[in-house]
């Protein structure tokens, strides 16, 4: 086997939780990489991981859909670590019976019978909570394991096969429901698999700089600039990497926020000091968009307007470019290689901003291996300021999705002005990190108020305020009532044509984080 290089491989058997797998190891700075369950023993050994862990999954491992599970992994003299299914799949390789079950979540309390390595620094006289699966579970330990923990409903809650470094877990570390998972996960990253922890974003941008050099040679490179910080950070890095080769076009489609534009355009020219072409194609866009109502079709139409406006720009920067930077990030990468394939499509948003793949540019995805929290640290290192790299995200069909219905300018207008207050309070709460996403959403109803003495009959203005890890779930947010009852007399009092501030208390799911 060649030199093992200081990397964790985790193996997706499609549990929910196997992207916090990944982001626990990365967060205790240890690189590793999610792939599909079917690679090779061979491209294993390639791949020369320190440590696999091999996640859990829906699947029973006497199911005809069970994904391939080849029991040499266990034999390549690399540790490794089963969470749930991938305890059951080593228990059965083993020999031992895996016993079918209703599948329940639930906390338990585990007592340890073994501190040494998995569980080093914990205390054999105090038991735990863990946050196991009373699903499909291994009730006898196969022959050669011996017995690390149990929990009353699990007596084998965690082994480990005598004298070599294969541990599986019944419960899921990686949750943060089991509140010392992660010196669990630790332990077997560090102290079983002699992992160092040297993945930093100091080191991921050394690294990436010469990779991307390499890449493109002398060629020239454009970038689509949204405003948020996936393509900010990767127009940085590349940036730092190619310095005046790189040609960034931001397009102004006349569903930006407030004072969008002038916002990026500065913190471009001042903190980048890149080449930037601004395109206003706001005329082009809302001509497109006139009478449509229905969300699908106004995605549609973005997408499809913004592709040709992005290929006129990058043809008239002139630079025949060869390659084009996209802000691809590692969720959207896992999710295509995951057993479960990618998931239901609810709303298209990746195809929103983004361009298709026959454009004719090579791509250069430097952000392909990152979440969305190491982008930000990469976009700190890089000295992007706090408010590019602390920006809640933005969707690309940006406020046509956030004005219900049919677009007009004036409507554009109405809620731009309200989304600036609700910011502006937000962030004067000091509340602005403490959330995902805060948006207002201008609704296609009417209301009836009273003003003066008169009667009015104006608009209604929605709040939306999501906390969340990757926008896949989310909670709405508890505001103070004093900070809520500021924002509604600011917006009704400020805003002409709105008469009614309404709070959006649904989270996701069932609801979806934007209302369109
Ligand atoms: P939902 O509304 O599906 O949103 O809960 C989850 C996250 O995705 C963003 N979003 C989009 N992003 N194009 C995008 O680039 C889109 O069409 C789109 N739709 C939703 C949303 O803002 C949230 O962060």
């Amino acid at each position: 086997m060649q030199e093992m290089e200081n990397r964790i491989l985790i193996l997706d058997y499609g549990s929910q939780f196997t992207q916090l797998i990944a982001r626990r190891v990365r967060e205790e700075r240890v690189y590793c990489e999610i792939h599909s369950p079917a690679v090779s023993i061979d491209w294993i050994r390639e791949f020369a991981p320190r440590g696999i862990i091999l996640s859990g999954g829906p699947s029973s491992v006497y199911g005809a859909d069970a994904p391939p599970f080849d029991a040499a992994i266990l034999d390549l003299g690399v540790p490794v670590l089963g969470i749930c299914y991938g305890m059951q799949l080593i228990a059965q390789a083993a020999g031992a019976a895996v016993e079918p079950g209703k599948r329940e979540y639930g906390r338990a309390e585990l007592r340890i019978a073994d501190t040494s390595e998995l569980f080093h620094g914990f205390d054999a006289a105090e038991p735990v909570t863990v946050w196991a699966s009373h699903g499909d579970h291994v009730d006898q330990s196969p022959a050669g394991f011996d017995v690390l923990a149990s929990t009353r409903d699990l007596p084998v809650a965690a082994f480990r096969r005598t004298g070599s470094p294969v541990f599986g877990v019944q419960f899921h570390p990686e949750v943060a429901h089991t509140p010392r998972g992660d010196e669990i996960l630790s332990n077997f990253t560090f102290r079983i698999c002699g992992c160092e922890p040297t993945w930093t974003a100091g080191s991921f941008i050394d690294d990436h700089i010469s990779r991307i050099r390499e890449q493109v040679g002398d060629a020239h490179v454009i970038c689509g600039l949204s405003g948020g910080v996936d393509s900010s950070v990767a127009a940085a890095l590349v940036h730092r990497a190619i310095g005046d080769q790189l040609t960034c076009i931001f397009v102004d489609n006349g569903l930006l926020r407030k004072n969008e534009r002038e916002g990026v355009e500065r913190a471009f020219r001042r903190h980048l000091g890149a080449h930037l072409v601004v395109v206003d194609a706001r005329e082009q866009f809302l001509n497109r968009l006139e009478g449509i109502e229905e969300p699908e079709e106004k995605r549609r139409r973005i997408g499809e307007t913004f592709i040709r406006v992005f290929e006129r720009a990058a043809e008239d920067a002139g630079r025949d470019a060869k390659f084009l930077v996209q802000g691809t990030l590692y969720p959207d990468v896992i999710e295509s290689r995951s057993v479960r394939g990618p998931s239901a499509v609810i709303k298209t948003h990746h195809n929103v901003g983004g361009l298709p793949e026959d454009l004719g540019f090579e791509l250069v995805e430097p952000l392909r291996e990152l979440f969305k929290d190491e982008v930000r640290q990469v976009g700190r290192e890089l000295g992007l300021p706090e408010e590019l790299v602390g920006r809640h995200p933005f969707p690309g069909p940006g406020l046509a999705i956030r004005v219900l219905g049919a677009i007009s300018e004036e409507r554009l207008a109405v809620l731009r002005e309200a989304d600036a207050i609700y910011l502006e309070e937000i962030r004067a709460a000091d509340l602005y990190d403490d959330i995902w996403q805060a948006f207002a959403v201008l609704l296609p109803v009417r209301s009836v108020g009273v003003m003066g003495d008169a009667r009015t009959y104006d608009n209604v203005v929605a709040l939306r305020a999501v906390t969340s890890r990757d926008g896949m779930t989310a909670d709405w947010y508890p505001f103070p009532p004093d900070v809520l009852g500021r924002m509604s007399s600011r917006i009704i009092n400020e805003v002409d044509g709105v008469n009614r501030v309404c709070y959006d208390i649904s989270s996701k799911p069932p609801a979806t984080i934007e209302w369109e």
